[in-house]
């Protein structure tokens, strides 16, 4: 369906009506999470089903996920219309099991941080905090990152 002049918004009205800053919206943009038109003059102007995306991209921060997570999930809707409900209800449901993922890393997180609390050694053997990939087991004796860690602390 063509789209006239007037049924497009103008890069402050799709940033007003999303809830974001028209600098939020056009970083967006060059992230590919929402497209424009460019008008004779050269100005921006969204079409309405900018908006369902930019709704799409402000429920996947508020459940945690990375930009690009979320700009995967929109690559995979059609370009040409609005997401439908169909496409939300899979698209969530994908989401949700990402957020159960992350769910579990911190659950593994808090139980390291817990084992921290009242020890205070520091350890780069014994912390999986201070050393969660055993990298300076990788480097060998009196590596390169020990020092780089002992350093730090001086
Ligand atoms: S500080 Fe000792 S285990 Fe983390």
């Amino acid at each position: 369906m063509p789209h006239t002049s007037h049924s497009l918004l103008t890069v402050g009205e799709a940033a007003s009506r999303a809830g974001i800053t028209v600098p939020t919206l056009r970083y967006y943009e060059e992230r590919g999470l929402v497209h424009s038109q460019r008008t004779a003059g050269n100005q921006r102007r969204y079409q309405r089903l900018a908006l369902r995306r930019l709704a799409i991209v402000a429920a996947g921060q508020r459940v945690g996920l990375s930009l690009d997570q979320i700009k995967a999930a929109l690559d995979e809707l059609p370009a040409d219309r609005a997401p439908s409900q169909a496409d939300w209800s899979a698209m969530s449901r994908r989401w949700a099991g990402l957020v159960a993922r992350r769910i579990r890393e911190l659950q593994v997180l808090e139980s390291s941080l817990e084992s921290c609390i009242g020890c205070g050694c520091l350890s780069l053997g014994r912390c999986s905090l201070i050393n969660p990939d055993d990298a300076a087991a990788e480097e060998g004796a009196g590596s390169r990152w020990a020092r780089r860690a002992r350093d730090a602390g001086t």
